[in-house]
């Protein structure tokens, strides 16, 4: 049986781990509310779990805690970064202030950062761009385990789309999406779980077939969102993040799972002041109309309600917030054993 953790405690954990695997308190602080942010959202595959292989990578020498990466060139609203192997939070965060910065001085910022570490949820960011008053646009790309469209090699990530609005954090419009059907640790965690079955159009086995067996999902594909026109967003993610970063790309890439070489993969982050378009709270006042309008619509067969992006995290996270987030004894384990590696205090689970 699992137990649930308080919000506020899994992050002292992560930061304990963070700071004994050498990171810097500002640094550790940023990681681990990006991954208590997944686990809050409901999106525990990019929760305190990554943080396991985040520690393998700085063991390995592959992921640098201390190192905060720096800005290769910066002209008018454009800046490249070098995240320079860093932890994905801490450059990530750099990015974002760069670009809310550059956003508020000329109406636009954009950043592109190479050489980068897994960076989390992608809404962590777009959201950090959004409470800056700005519309938050966020890619990566990712390490290379989906096969283009009517192929069985892999080329491309799942290179996660993202996008945040100005306004009420509980009641945006937050789009978070792999172009995949699924994110792949999704797969993975339903794998390290014992699920015998994952739902149809998640993935393909090695020759390219789709599957539902966890196992084959595994050692196979994660399928492309929507067949090629998943494809084509994954490479105009590719296009955004690594050719135009300057980055890794294809092979390059490394896993987060695998420690042979650094992950190494790019970012992009653009910001948008609405307040260069409208007068100031007409954007905010224009997405109410619009999401309102959304939400109203008449519910097909089999459903009570509609929603819009960013509507089920929300709820998962209020009621995460209330009662705790679940975790499986599997990942309770790691993560005792994590704590024992790194002579930390235990996570503290509720009611223990
Ligand atoms: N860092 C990386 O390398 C990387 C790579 C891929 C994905 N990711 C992350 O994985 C996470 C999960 O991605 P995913 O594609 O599995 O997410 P998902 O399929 O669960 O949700 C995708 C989007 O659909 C929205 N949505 C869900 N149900 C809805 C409904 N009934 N009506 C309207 N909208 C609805 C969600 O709010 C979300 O914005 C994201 O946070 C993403 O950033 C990260």
């Amino acid at each position: 049986m699992g137990q649930t953790v308080k919000a506020e405690a899994l992050e002292r954990f992560g930061v304990a781990l963070l700071e004994a695997a050498g990171t810097p308190a500002a640094y550790a602080r940023e990681v681990a509310a990006n991954l208590v942010f997944g686990n809050l959202r409901g999106v525990d595959s990019h929760g305190i779990r990554l943080l396991l292989y985040y520690l393998d990578h700085i063991r390995h020498g592959l992921m640098l805690p201390a190192v905060g990466g720096e800005p290769l060139a910066e002209f008018g609203a454009i800046c490249v970064y070098d995240a320079a192997y860093g932890l994905g939070a801490a450059t990530s965060a750099a990015c974002c202030a760069i670009a809310n910065r550059l956003a508020a001085a000329h109406g636009v910022g954009v950043v592109t950062a190479r050489r980068a570490n897994h960076f989390g949820a992608a809404a962590f960011w777009a959201r950090r761009m959004a409470e800056a008053g700005h519309i938050g646009i966020v890619f990566c790309n990712a390490s290379t385990i989906v096969a283009p469209w009517q192929s069985k090699e892999p080329k491309f990530g799942t290179n996660p789309i993202c996008m945040a609005v100005p306004g009420p954090y509980e009641d945006s419009f937050l789009l978070d999406m792999a172009t995949t059907t699924v994110a792949a640790n999704r797969i993975f965690k339903a794998f390290q779980n014992g699920e015998p079955e994952i739902p149809a159009g998640w993935a393909m086995d090695r020759e390219g077939r789709p599957t539902t067996d966890t196992k084959a999902a595994y050692e196979g594909l994660v399928a492309p969102l929507g067949g090629y026109k998943g494809t084509g967003l994954a490479l105009m993610v590719e296009i955004l993040t690594s050719v135009l970063a300057g980055g890794a790309m294809g092979g390059e890439i490394g896993g987060i799972r695998f420690t042979e070489k650094p992950l190494s993969v790019s970012h992009f982050f653009l910001a948008i002041d609405v307040r260069r378009f409208l007068p100031a709270g007409e954007f905010e006042a224009r997405m109410r109309r619009l999401v309102d309008e959304i939400r109203s619509a008449t519910p097909g067969a089999g459903y009570d309600e509609v929603l819009v992006a960013g509507d089920p995290e929300i709820r998962i996270e209020r009621d995460r917030r209330a009662h705790g987030i679940p975790f499986s004894t599997a990942d309770l384990a790691a993560l005792r054993e994590a704590a024992e590696v790194w002579g930390v205090e235990p996570l503290q689970l509720d009611n223990a």
